[in-house]
C-alpha cells in the first residue's frame, strides 16, 4: 500500500462487531510499526450509533490484547469519502450501500472490499463466530501492513 493512504475507514452493517474489530486490529499493528496511520469505522445502518462494540466484540479482542472497549458507532456518511484515504467494506452488501453513497470517481475510487475475493463473515448471531472472525480479519491486517 502506498505509504500516503493512511487514513483508513473500515465499514460493516452495525459498526459494533466486524469493522469495530478491523479497526482496533489495523490500528494497534500499524501503531506498533509506527505507521502513523489512523484508523477508524462506520456503519452503513443507523441502529446502534454512539453504542460500544458489542461485548463479545470487546471481549475477543481483548484475549488477543486489543482494546475496542473505547470505540464508539457511527452511521456512513457521504462527508467520510472526503476524510479517508481507503475504505475498507466487510461484506459486498456493505461495499454497494457506501458505493452508493459516492457522489463521484474520485470517492468511488477509494472503496474496496476488505477481502481481496471474499466477505467478512457476520458473526452477530453466532458466538462462536467471534473468534475465528478476529483471526480472518488479523491475517488480513497483517497482508495490508506488509503491503
Ligand atoms: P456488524 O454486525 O455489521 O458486524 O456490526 C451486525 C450487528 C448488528 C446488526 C447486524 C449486523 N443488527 O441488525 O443490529
Amino acid at each position: 500500500m502506498d505509504m500516503e493512504k493512511k487514513k483508513i475507514l473500515m465499514v460493516c452493517l452495525g459498526n459494533i462487531c466486524r469493522s469495530p474489530l478491523a479497526h482496533g486490529i489495523l490500528q494497534h499493528m500499524a501503531d506498533e510499526c509506527g505507521l502513523g496511520w489512523e484508523i477508524d469505522s462506520a456503519g452503513t445502518g443507523n441502529w446502534h450509533v454512539g453504542q460500544q462494540p458489542d461485548k463479545r466484540s470487546i471481549r475477543v479482542a481483548e484475549s488477543h490484547g486489543i482494546d475496542i472497549s473505547g470505540q464508539r458507532a457511527q452511521h456512513f456518511n457521504a462527508a467520510l469519502f472526503d476524510e479517508y484515504d481507503l475504505i475498507y467494506t466487510m461484506d459486498r452488501n456493505n461495499y454497494k450501500d457506501v458505493l452508493r453513497l459516492a457522489r463521484n470517481e474520485t470517492d468511488r475510487k477509494k472503496v474496496q472490499l476488505f477481502l481481496p475475493d471474499g466477505e467478512v463473515p457476520d458473526p452477530y448471531w453466532d458466538d462462536n463466530e467471534f473468534e475465528p472472525v478476529f483471526l480472518l480479519i488479523e491475517e488480513r491486517c497483517k497482508d495490508i501492513i506488509r503491503k
